[in-house]
């Protein structure tokens, strides 16, 4: 006979919060990931000639201007903490051993993290112009 155990309650009052939290998030962010990520697959791969328009200076053309700049690094953020945090779920729905349970969602949390901060860096930080081999074919270094 299959045992179906009863849901796990949390353990605390302040995880309970912090699950009401996840819950919301996942939801509201979903809303903005759908709007952002939809949105960046027809602009770059539907409309102005499709795929064959993406190159080095398609980019550094579109992150001249901080509105792709924003909606990139967003889209960075929102997907990445949505994406942890739906593993997270899964992870806890999942995994019977509390130390496995705990490594699991600490990897998780860090490479979270790692990608947050190399993503964010290179979307701030990106400079089409500093290769002279290449900036001198760029109208936007001119
Ligand atoms: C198109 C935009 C997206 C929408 C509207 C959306 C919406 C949602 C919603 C509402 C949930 C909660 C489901 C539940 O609690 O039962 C969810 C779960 C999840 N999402 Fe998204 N999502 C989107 C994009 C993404 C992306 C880009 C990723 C990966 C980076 C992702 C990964 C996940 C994961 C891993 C879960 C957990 C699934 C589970 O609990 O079984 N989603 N999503």
């Amino acid at each position: 006979m299959v045992v179906i155990e009863t849901p796990r309650s949390p353990r605390s009052r302040k995880a309970a919060k912090f699950e009401r939290w996840g819950w919301l998030y996942m939801r509201i962010s979903g809303m903005f990931l759908l709007v952002l990520i939809f949105g960046h697959l027809i602009i770059n791969l539907v409309m102005n000639g499709g795929i064959t328009q993406i190159s080095f200076a398609f980019v550094a053309g579109k992150w001249a201007d901080p509105f792709w700049k924003i909606w990139d690094g967003l889209m960075l953020w929102l997907a990445l903490i949505h994406g942890t945090n739906g593993m997270r779920t899964i992870v806890n729905d999942y995994t019977e051993r509390e130390t496995l349970r705990k490594v699991l969602n600490y990897t998780l949390w860090v490479v979270c993290a790692s990608l947050i901060i190399l993503g964010t860096l290179v979307v701030t930080t990106f400079d089409p112009c500093v290769d002279s081999s290449v900036s001198h074919t760029l109208s936007v270094c001119k």
